[in-house]
This record gives C-alpha cells, structure tokens and sequence, in this order.
C-alpha cells in the first residue's frame, strides 16, 4: 500500500524539494504551508508528478490546525504514516538586542510547532493502529554546539534534537516507530540561506569553510531524507545525520 507523508513548510527550498523527491519515490504527499499562493504553486509542481499529492494551509504554531491537517490527510489516504517536521522561522538577532515575542516566536515556529505536528500524527497512529511510522525532523549543527546570533533558532533547535532521541526511545517501543533528523550545512536556495548568508561576501565566507567547497543542494537534503523514510533504514532510530560538506567538524584551529 503506498505510504503517506506530510512535510510542514513544503512549499520552498528544502520541504519543497522533499516533497517533489518524495512524490516521485512513490508516496503520497501532503504539503503544508502558511501562504495559499506558494500552496498553490506548490500544488502545480506536484500534479507534474505521477501520484496523489494534497495541500493544506496552516501554521504549525497552532495545535488545532495540525490536528486537522492530520485528519484531512487521514480522511483523503486512509492514514498518514510518516511526518517531517521542515517548518522554520529564524532571524539574524543579537541576543541582547532580541525582543522577548521576537524569542517565542522562532521558539513558537520550531520546538512548539514540532511538538503540535508530532503529537497531532502519534493520535492519527493510535486510532488508525499504524505500526513503523516515522518522523523526520530538521534541525542544524547549531543544536549541539553555539548558535551567536541564533539564540532561539538554536535553543529551539536543540530542543528537537532531544525530542528527535526521546521520541525514538518513547515511540520506538510504543509504536515501533523511527524518528531521525538530519542536520542540513549551508545550502543553498532556502530561505535560511537567503537570511543567514546575508551578502555575497558573507555567502563566499561560508562556502570557504565547507571542506567540500561549495553550499549543498535542496535535491541532496531531499535525496537524504527520502532514503533515511525507506525501508533501506529501517534499523536507523534516533539518528541525526549532518550532510554538510564537512561545514560543522571544521573548526580550522590552526
Ligand atoms: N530581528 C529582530 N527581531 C525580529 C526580526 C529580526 N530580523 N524579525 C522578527 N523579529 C521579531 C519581531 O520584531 C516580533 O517581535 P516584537 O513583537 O517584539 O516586535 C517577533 O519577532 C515576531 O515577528 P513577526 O514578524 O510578527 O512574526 P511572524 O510570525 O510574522 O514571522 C518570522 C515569523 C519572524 C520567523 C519570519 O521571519 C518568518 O515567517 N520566517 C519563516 C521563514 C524563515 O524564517 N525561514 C528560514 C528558516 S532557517
């Protein structure tokens, strides 16, 4: 039977790119997203794909749409197996010049709405009695090492991470679930690059410091993500693996 995942934030960069590789490895795909236009344009890349696809506008901020996201999407496939959890707000904000909505927000978007749309899918597995589902969550190196200038994004981040192990454990046993993230290096065309590479100088300054010599691609993300939800990972619980170039071991000491 063919399978369905949902991917928040899927209408550019990388929960674009996800979703087109995800449709075209055979799943059926839910896209969300807060603006209807790039729904809908999401929606044409999609219908180019053979296969069943939805869009859904919502915020993945508020509980209440992401329990009926996941309804719809169970009412349309018949269940909803596998989530990712892309949705991201971030900024580029000392920390002491950061506002405290300015912190809940990016807190808000990321930990909160990771929790809203993984609690929401766990009711959809208890009723539909799913077995081996899976969750993959996006987060960045940030999450284990400092994050200057990020602090909500990295907090928030880290945060994810620990629920991306805790789940793996809960859920592992309870629902015989795997919940992995993958932690993206600079890349490019996404809105995070779009914010945190903020000049050319700055974008040249970064792509000097991936050993490999270069941002990667929202197809790679894509490639990663649609291989760690087959069956060819299906021992992989718990995992966060960073496809970066190399970007966060280098910390050129010398
Ligand atoms: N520097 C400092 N504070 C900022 C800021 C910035 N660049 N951008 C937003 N904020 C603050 C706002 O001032 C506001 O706080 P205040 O009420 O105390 O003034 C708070 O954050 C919320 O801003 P608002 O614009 O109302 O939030 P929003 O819900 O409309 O948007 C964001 C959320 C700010 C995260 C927005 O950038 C967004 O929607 N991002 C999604 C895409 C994205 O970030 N992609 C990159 C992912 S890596």
């Amino acid at each position: 039977m063919t399978k369905t995942v949902l991917v928040t934030g899927g209408t550019s960069g990388m929960g674009k790119a996800m979703a087109l590789t995800l449709k075209k490895a055979g799943w059926n795909v839910v896209v969300t997203g807060r603006d209807a236009d790039r729904l809908h344009q999401m929606d044409i890349a999609l219908q180019e794909i053979q296969g069943e696809h939805a869009v859904i506008q919502m915020d993945v901020r508020d509980p209440e749409a992401c329990m009926a996201a996941v309804n719809q999407t169970r009412h349309r496939f018949g269940r909803l197996e596998a989530l990712i959890n892309n949705a991201a707000g971030n900024f580029i904000c000392p920390t002491d010049e950061l506002s405290p909505n300015g912190w809940k927000t990016v807190i808000d978007i990321v930990l909160n709405g990771t929790f809203n749309c993984s609690h929401a899918l766990v009711k959809g597995w208890q009723e539909d009695g799913v077995s081996g589902g899976q969750i993959l969550n996006i987060v960045a190196s940030y999450a284990w090492q400092a994050g200057p200038g990020v602090a909500p994004s990295a907090a928030a981040k880290a945060g994810v991470l620990n629920l991306t192990r805790t789940l793996a454990v809960e859920w592992g046993y309870k629902y015989q679930a795997r919940i992995n993230a993958i932690s993206p290096g600079p890349i490019e065309r996404t809105g995070g690059a779009d914010k945190l590479a903020m000049s050319p100088e700055h974008a040249e300054r970064i792509r000097r410091n991936v050993p490999l010599g270069r941002f990667g691609t929202p197809e790679e993300i894509a490639d990663l993500a649609t291989w760690m939800l087959s069956d060819q990972a299906r021992y992989l619980n718990g995992e966060c693996i960073a496809l970066d170039g190399g970007h966060w071991l280098n910390k050129q000491p010398f």
